[in-house]
This record gives C-alpha cells, sequence and structure tokens, in this order.
C-alpha cells in the first residue's frame, strides 16, 4: 500500500512531533526532510569554512550519508539558519527532490514533514495538514529546547531568528513555504500536544477509511 502523509508549516509550529506520532500509529515510515537542508548546511558551512557555496552545497547534497544524517549538532539555531539558507538554492533543492519523492512513495506508508511536502514533493499525498502556531507560542518551545544547551538564550533571539527564517523559507522562488490549497490547515497554538495528534490521526483514519 502507498499511502502519504504530508505535514508542512513553518518552524516549532509541532509538525515534527505530530508526524512521529502518526507514524507510530499507523506504522507508516518518517522522514524529517528539514534533517537533509540541515545537513547540508552545516557541512557547506565547514567545507566553506563558514561562507556557503552554491555549487558546493548542491554536490553536498547529492551525496548525503546516513552518518551526516545522524549529527548531533542539527538541531541548533545556526544549523537552522544554514539549513534555511541552502533551502532557497535550487540546485540543492533539486538534488534532494527525487530520495523524498521515493520515499513518500514507498510501500507500507510515508509521513513526510517539511515546507513544501504537499506542495511540491507529492502533490498527491492522500492527507495533506498544514501546522501552524503563533510567531509567540512557537518562540517558546523551540526556546525551551535550545535553552538547555545554551542557558544564555533568550526568547526574544529565537523569536527573531524563527521570523528570519520564515520569511526567507516562504519569500524564495523555488518551492516556497505555503499550505497546499487542500491541505489541512491545524493551528497547534491553543492545544496541548495530545490534542494536536489526535486531530492529526483522525484526519489519516477519515481518508483510510
Ligand atoms: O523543519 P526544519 O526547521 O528542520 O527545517 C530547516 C530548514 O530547512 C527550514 O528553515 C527550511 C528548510 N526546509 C525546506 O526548505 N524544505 C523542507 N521540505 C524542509 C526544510
Amino acid at each position: 500500500m502507498q499511502f502519504t502523509v504530508a505535514i508542512d508549516g513553518p518552524a516549532a509550529a509541532g509538525k515534527g512531533t505530530i508526524s512521529k506520532a502518526v507514524a507510530l500509529q499507523f506504522g507508516f515510515a518518517y522522514l524529517d526532510t528539514g534533517s537533509l537542508y540541515r545537513a547540508t548546511g552545516v557541512k557547506a558551512l565547514e567545507v566553506g569554512r563558514g561562507v556557503i557555496e552554491p555549487a558546493i552545497a548542491a554536490r553536498l547534497a547529492g551525496a548525503l550519508s546516513q552518518t551526516d544524517l545522524d549529527r548531533d549538532d542539527l538541531r541548533t539555531a545556526m544549523a537552522g539558519q544554514a539549513a534555511s539558507k541552502v533551502a532557497a538554492l535550487p540546485d540543492v533543492r533539486a538534488a534532494l527532490l527525487q530520495f523524498q519523492k521515493t520515499y513518500a512513495r514507498r510501500e507500507g506508508g510515508a509521513v513526510l514533514d517539511g515546507r513544501d511536502i504537499g506542495t511540491v514533493i507529492c502533490p498527491n499525498a492522500e492527507v495533506k495538514i498544514y501546522v501552524t502556531a503563533s510567531d509567540e507560542v512557537r518562540a517558546m518551545r523551540r526556546h525551551a529546547e535550545l535553552v538547555q544547551t545554551k542557558p544564555k538564550l533568550t526568547v526574544t533571539q529565537v523569536l527573531s531568528d524563527l521570523r528570519a527564517r520564515d520569511e526567507r523559507d516562504a519569500a524564495r522562488d523555488v518551492s516556497p513555504m505555503k499550505p497546499a490549497d487542500d491541505a489541512l490547515l491545524l493551528d497547534t497554538t491553543d492545544l496541548s500536544i495530545d490534542e494536536a495528534v489526535s486531530n492529526a490521526i483522525k484526519a489519516v483514519q477519515a481518508r483510510l477509511k
């Protein structure tokens, strides 16, 4: 059976948590597509000693290994910004396209989360969900995560970082972040994790019937 759940939305809206829970519930595979861009961004910064060179980034994107995706520094704020920068490069997106498309249509079902899953990677996905939350709530959630390793980080810094990233992700020419016309909009601002997950699970169940 091929069945794709496409979960898109801005940073820290709850996509990852919801996607993992949906994948677990239905026994689907899960791909965090942001990690592909994060791994590419971090490697491109290393190779360019702090400067991202587009041609090198595209080459690195086409040759990512599991080790690159398992790095423990992919969740840092710096990796997030680097990811957003390489994600605006058409050749980087092209290098990562086929892997994601194949993953989406694998046997047994798949959940992919990202920015362009419902619009570009899998426009025929059986279920599309666009997860949002207010900027302030997203910043507070991301701050709680990052402050563990960066105790001096403020919510204001996280908020401006998120806004800069969202702006770049939504304004780029190639595959900008936006809801697919047929996506279910899930605003998690006032929802608990359980409530958000249960809404997503209901949408998948309705389509599986
Ligand atoms: O989901 P995330 O925060 O890990 O994503 C990091 C960056 O990667 C995000 O700012 C934009 C980019 N990205 C993208 O352009 N397309 C995707 N499908 C996933 C992520």
